[in-house]
Order: structure tokens, then C-alpha cells, then sequence
């Protein structure tokens, strides 16, 4: 058995985990209990398929674990001049990268420039931050410290190719988590209606190409030829009817979609709390003119209790799911949304 460190987006470790075992059968998965955006895998063989999933950021083939009763930068000095790299004989250069979850007395940067000064003294590798040959892992989470490989550069939420990159774009691991929740099935319609620069639309599409009927837009024309553009530089623009929509009047483009799933704006530009409730009672009100009587909406916000206030108001939807999802620092919420029969 191999094992691995992987990551992923702090509150979807259910649907990593999910993935995963779907591509691996015989994997042993394991969570952290108080730390999430972690998971502890076990597999046998081949593990290139973990390149291909699209729940996870990094992969770091483990070398080595050890537990630290109090752990101090001379401590960790200590158990990690103890740990043999084979893969630093064939490298050039190296670079010790490192995260730290829980309460220590320093930093992840003094956790990396530790490692790097033991691992530069036991092998004389030059190091380089940019171009390196191999990318030494270093993790310490609680008391336990994680030393392995790095295999992935950049993240692999980064899958998707982009010509235009819109500034509140979500990260594509965390459009496929919504996708799951969506529970889409074959021969379904499916429409993110404020796409921005597509990447649910291209995640849906990378997954179902035309088992399901695609459509996406936005009220700005320029980000639907650009989300477009994306889809065409990723070879699904086949896969996705893209048109020019406002989200609060989806009646005059549909009459029925089976699966909405989008990442509405939080209202940062908005600037009136008033308009944004507004703005949200809309698109609430448009999607229950539209969503099919079995169908579902995935929605993403950091306007948590605004939101909900408002789906509870308008007495049209039951929440069937929520979570906390952790995003660049901030915490948005997954609403996931049925009709009321
Ligand atoms: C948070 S961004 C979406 C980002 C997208 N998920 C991505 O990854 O690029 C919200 C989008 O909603 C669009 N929008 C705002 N009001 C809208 C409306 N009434 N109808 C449709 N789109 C709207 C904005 O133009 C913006 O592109």
C-alpha cells in the first residue's frame, strides 16, 4: 500500500472521499478530526488516476509520519534529519514546502526554512522556490508531521485552461462539489444563469458532455463570449449553449430546467444590503418559476443568513442540504433546494 496526503477544499472531504473510492476501490480513506481540507489515503498500484479526479488540489506521496509531544522548530529539526529522501539523488533542485494547522509557536515559513536548511545539508541540492526537480512536502497538523512528495505543481483545481479569468470565479473542485449535490441524471437539463467565466458550465460539461442539456449565462454579454472562449479553449464549447440572461427573469428564457447550479454575486459591488436581498428575492422567485417539480438548485453564498431568510420567506423551497465550505479565506454556504410539493 502507498500512502498519500491529499487536499482539497475544507468541507467537501465527504465528496473527495466520495471520488476517490469510486476511482479506487480498495482505497483506505481516512479524515482528520479536527481539521478539515485533508484526507489520509491508502491505495495499492497505480496511482496516476488521482491526476484525473476533480475533487482535489494536491497529491503528496508520504515518505514519512511522526508525532511530536511538544513540538518546537528543534524538535522538528530532529525528526527531520532523520528521514531519507531517495528522490533527492536524481534532483537538481529542490524546495521544502510546508503547511501548519493547530496552535504552534512558529510559522509555516519557519517550518520550510527548517526543512530546507536540513535537507540542503544532507543531500547539497540547490534549492530553488521556482524551478525545482522535486518539491519536498512538509505538513505538521497538531502534533503529527507529514514529510513526502509533492506530485502535483499547481493545484488541480487549476484544471481548467483560461483565457479569461473572472475575479470571483470559484475554484473548479469546488463547482464539481456542487455538481455532486446536484444529483444530476442522465438526459437532465442543467444551467448555471450567472456563469461569469463558466467554470461550473465547464465542469458540468467536462463530466457529462451531452448526457445532459448545458446552458449558461449572465447579465454582462462580455462574460458569456468569454466564458464561451473558455469552453473553447477547453474543447466543450460543443457541450454548453451559452447565451446572454438575467438570472432574475429566467422565465423569458426557459420553461423548465432540472438542475440550477450557480454562484450568485455576494455583493461586494452591491453596495446596499437592501438591493442585495432584493436582487436575491428575484432570482429566488425566477428559479421557482423554472425548476422542474423534481428538480434541484445548488447554490452557493456568503450571504448565509440573508439567504436563508429569504428561501424561508418565500415559503417556495425546502432546504434539503447546507454546508460551510471554506474558499480563499472565507466561508461561504452550499444551499441545496427543493420545491415544496
Ligand atoms: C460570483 S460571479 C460568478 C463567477 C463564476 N462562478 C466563475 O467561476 O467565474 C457572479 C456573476 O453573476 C453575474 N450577475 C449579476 N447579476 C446578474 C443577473 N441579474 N443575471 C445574470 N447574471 C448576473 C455577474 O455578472 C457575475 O459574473
Amino acid at each position: 500500500m502507498t500512502k498519500f496526503l491529499i487536499t482539497c477544499d475544507p468541507g467537501l472531504e465527504d465528496i473527495a472521499e466520495m471520488e476517490i473510492k469510486e476511482n479506487f476501490p480498495n482505497a483506505k480513506v481516512s479524515k482528520f478530526f479536527n481539521f478539515q481540507g485533508k484526507l489520509l489515503v491508502e491505495i495499492d498500484g497505480n496511482y496516476e488516476k488521482f491526476f484525473t479526479l476533480h475533487s482535489i488540489h494536491h497529491i503528496i506521496k508520504l515518505k514519512k509520519e511522526f508525532y511530536l509531544e511538544k513540538p518546537t522548530i528543534e524538535e522538528i529539526k530532529k525528526a527531520l534529519e532523520k528521514i531519507d529522501i531517495e528522490e533527492m539523488e536524481n534532483a537538481e533542485t529542490f524546495r521544502v514546502t510546508s503547511q501548519r494547522y493547530g496552535n504552534h509557536e512558529f510559522t509555516s515559513i519557519d517550518m520550510q526554512k527548517i526543512g530546507g536548511e536540513v535537507f540542503l545539508e544532507k543531500y547539497k541540492k540547490k534549492v530553488s522556490l521556482k524551478n525545482f526537480d522535486l518539491n519536498i512536502r512538509f505538513d505538521l497538523i497538531g502534533n503529527f508531521g507529514y514529510v513526502g512528495i509533492q506530485l502535483t505543481k499547481d493545484s488541480l483545481y487549476k484544471r481548467f485552461k483560461k483565457v479569461f479569468h473572472h475575479t470571483a470565479a470559484i475554484k473548479s473542485t469546488l463547482a464539481y462539489g456542487m455538481i455532486r449535490l446536484a444529483n444530476i441524471k442522465d438526459g437532465e437539463s442543467f444551467l448555471d444563469p450567472m456563469c461569469g467565466s463558466g467554470t461550473i458550465a465547464l465542469e458540468a460539461a467536462s463530466l457529462y458532455k451531452n448526457r445532459i442539456k448545458i446552458f449558461a449565462g449572465d447579465i454582462n454579454e462580455d462574460y458569456v463570449e468569454k466564458a464561451r472562449e473558455n469552453a473553447r479553449v477547453n474543447g466543450l464549447e460543443e457541450f454548453i449553449e451559452f447565451k446572454p440572461m438575467d438570472a432574475t427573469k429566467l422565465e423569458e428564457y426557459f420553461t423548465s430546467i432540472d438542475k440550477i447550479v450557480t454562484n450568485p454575486p455576494y455583493g461586494v459591488k452591491i453596495a446596499k444590503r437592501k438591493d442585495l436581498k432584493g436582487f436575491y428575492w428575484k432570482f429566488l422567485e425566477s428559479v421557482s418559476k423554472v425548476l422542474s417539480k423534481e428538480g434541484r438548485a445548488v447554490i452557493i453564498n456568503l450571504r448565509a443568513d440573508m439567504f436563508r431568510n429569504i428561501i424561508l420567506r418565500l415559503k417556495t423551497f425546502k432546504i434539503v442540504h447546507e454546508r460551510v465550505v471554506e474558499s480563499g479565506g472565507i466561508f461561504p454556504h452550499i444551499f441545496v433546494l427543493e420545491r415544496i410539493q
